[in-house]
C-alpha cells in the first residue's frame, strides 16, 4: 500500500460530504497513520465524522488562522509523532460579502479574511510543522479550484484567494525543496461539500461541466480527488513540486463546450 509507514496530518475535514473526509478514507486504505484538525463549533461535526474512520484518528484544536492555535497542534503532534511526512490543507473560507457577485463592492475586512484562511494559511501550516519534516522531507498538498487564467461567475474574492493559494504553493516548492518537501495542489472540479453550498450559483457548475469534461464529473464522487491526494503523498510523486495537478475530468484542457456523443 503506497501510504503505508506514512504520518499524515489532515486539517479541513467537515462532514461526509468533505473533500477532507474523501482524502482520510482513501489515506487509510493505502496504508497511512492519520492525524485530523479541527476548529471551533465544527469540532463537533469532525469529531462525529471521524467516528466512520478505521481506526478513528485523533483530533486536534487548529483555527488556521491563529499562531498560537498552530503552535499548539504542532506541540500535540510531535508528542504522538516523532515525525510527518504529509500535511494536507483543506482549509477555505470567505465571507458572505466576498461571494456572490459583490465583486466590486467587497471590503477590506473581508477579502483579508478569504485571503488569510484560504491562501496564507498554506504557508503558515507549512512553517509551523517544518520542524517535523525538515529532516527527511515529505509532502505537503492544498485544495484548489483552478483560477489560474479565468474569472468565474459569483466565485469573486474567493477565486482571488484560490490564484493567491496557487502562488503559495509555488513560492512554497520553491522555499522547501532543500528539505525534500515537495508542494503541491490538487484542483478539484466541483463537488457537493459544506463549503460549496454557501457558494451562490454553486449548481449551475453541474451542468457546464457536464457539457464541457470529456471524462464526464459527478459533483457528488469526491474519491478521484481523495485519491489523487493520496498520490500526492505517496513515493510515486517524488519529483513532482508546485504542480497543480487538475482532477476535474479534463474540464480545464477544453476550450469550448462538447457536442453531444453520437
Ligand atoms: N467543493 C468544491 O467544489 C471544491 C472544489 C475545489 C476545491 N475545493 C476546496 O477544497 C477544500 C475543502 O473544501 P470542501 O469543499 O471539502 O468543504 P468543507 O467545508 O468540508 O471544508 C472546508 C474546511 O475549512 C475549514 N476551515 C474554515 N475556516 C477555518 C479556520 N479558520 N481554521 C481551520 N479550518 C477552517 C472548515 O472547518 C472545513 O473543515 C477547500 O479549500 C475548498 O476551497 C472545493
Amino acid at each position: 500500500m503506497i501510504l503505508t509507514g506514512k504520518r499524515i496530518l489532515i486539517a479541513g475535514m467537515s462532514d461526509r460530504r468533505s473533500i477532507g473526509y474523501s482524502i482520510a478514507v482513501e489515506a487509510q486504505k493505502a496504508g497511512a497513520e492519520l492525524l485530523l484538525t479541527s476548529f471551533g463549533r465544527m469540532m463537533s461535526i469532525t469529531q462525529m465524522t471521524a467516528k466512520k474512520l478505521n481506526p478513528v484518528p485523533e483530533i486536534l484544536e487548529m483555527d488556521v488562522t491563529k499562531p498560537d492555535d498552530i503552535a499548539a497542534a504542532v506541540k500535540e503532534t510531535s508528542k504522538r509523532w516523532d515525525r510527518i511526512d504529509g500535511l494536507v490543507h483543506s482549509v477555505a473560507y470567505a465571507p458572505p460579502d466576498a461571494l456572490g457577485g459583490e465583486f466590486l463592492n467587497t471590503k477590506w475586512e473581508s477579502v483579508a479574511t478569504a485571503l488569510q484562511v484560504s491562501a496564507f494559511s498554506f504557508k503558515e501550516l507549512a512553517v509551523g510543522f517544518l520542524p517535523l519534516m525538515r529532516e527527511h522531507g515529505g509532502s505537503l498538498v492544498t485544495l484548489d479550484f483552478d483560477n489560474s487564467t479565468q474569472a468565474w461567475p459569483k466565485y469573486d474574492w474567493m477565486g482571488v484567494s484560490k490564484s493567491a493559494l496557487e502562488s503559495v504553493t509555488r513560492y512554497l516548492a520553491r522555499d522547501l525543496g532543500r528539505y525534500k518537501i515537495r508542494v503541491n495542489a490538487v484542483c478539484a472540479g466541483p463537488l457537493a461539500t459544506l463549503a460549496a453550498s454557501g457558494i451562490p450559483g454553486f449548481k449551475d457548475f453541474e451542468e457546464v461541466w457536464g457539457q464541457r469534461a470529456p471524462l464526464g464529473w459527478n459533483l457528488q464522487d469526491r474519491t478521484p480527488v481523495g485519491r489523487a491526494v493520496v498520490a500526492l503523498l505517496s513515493d510515486y510523486l517524488d519529483m513532482t513540486t508546485g504542480e497543480l495537478v487538475h482532477v476535474d475530468g479534463g474540464y480545464h484542457a477544453m476550450g469550448a463546450e462538447l457536442p453531444p456523443p453520437e
